[in-house]
């Protein structure tokens, strides 16, 4: 029965620094998490052959930099674009784009960046990657927060509009087991 493996790519610089998006590299610790990857993946998978999925961004690249298995980049898991935002702190949103801050606060999963994306935008592009997925077997996906949300969610039964909810840390490795009656989850931290 298949399989669908889930993690963030390792902390970035940007996550250090509290900025969002940006296509920044992995921070000490998130080059950590790329280097005790392959285990956790082992421990996880055991010996079945994966493909692992990436986005674009440096970030997602560097955390399957040690990972033994055939590597695929998709455009369309790259992170929600938060357009004028992007590389700014929350605390810099609040206080240059006050109203901004207030309407996404109010509706996070409408609510669009200027020049950028909403949730709801990440899930009309991910239709593609999701309708792959239920083709493939053993998938390993690294990819970024907001876009991780939404192919949780729609692993997981819960409505789209749940998505910007999902709990997805940092440096820890998430196996799916979809099934006739519910998909089964499973969750491992790593040490770091
Ligand atoms: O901070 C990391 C990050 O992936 C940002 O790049 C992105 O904008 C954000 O998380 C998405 O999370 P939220 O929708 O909660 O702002």
């Amino acid at each position: 029965p298949r399989s669908i493996w889930l993690s963030r790519h390792g902390e970035s610089i940007y996550n250090v620094e509290k900025k969002i998006g940006g296509d920044s590299h992995l921070s000490v610790r998130g080059l950590e998490y790329a280097r005790k990857l392959p285990e956790l993946v082992k421990r996880s998978a055991g010996d079945v052959d994966l493909t692992v999925w990436t986005s674009t961004l440096v970030r997602t690249g560097e955390t399957a930099q040690h990972l033994p298995y055939k590597q695929l980049q998709w455009k369309a898991l790259d992170e929600l674009d938060a357009g004028v935002c992007d590389g700014m702190t929350y605390e810099e949103i609040e206080e240059v784009y006050p109203e901004d801050f207030k309407a996404r606060d109010d509706n996070k999963y409408e609510y669009r960046y200027r020049g950028g994306e909403s949730y709801r935008d990440v899930v009309i592009r991910l239709e593609p990657i999701i309708m792959e997925l239920e083709r493939q077997e053993n998938i390993l996906i690294i990819t970024h927060q907001a876009v991780l949300r939404c192919i949780y969610a729609y692993f997981m039964n819960v409505p789209q509009e749940e998505s910007p909810w999902m709990s997805i840390p940092l440096h820890t490795l998430i196996k799916l087991e979809p099934r006739a009656y519910g998909t089964n989850v499973t969750r491992i931290k790593a040490n770091i």
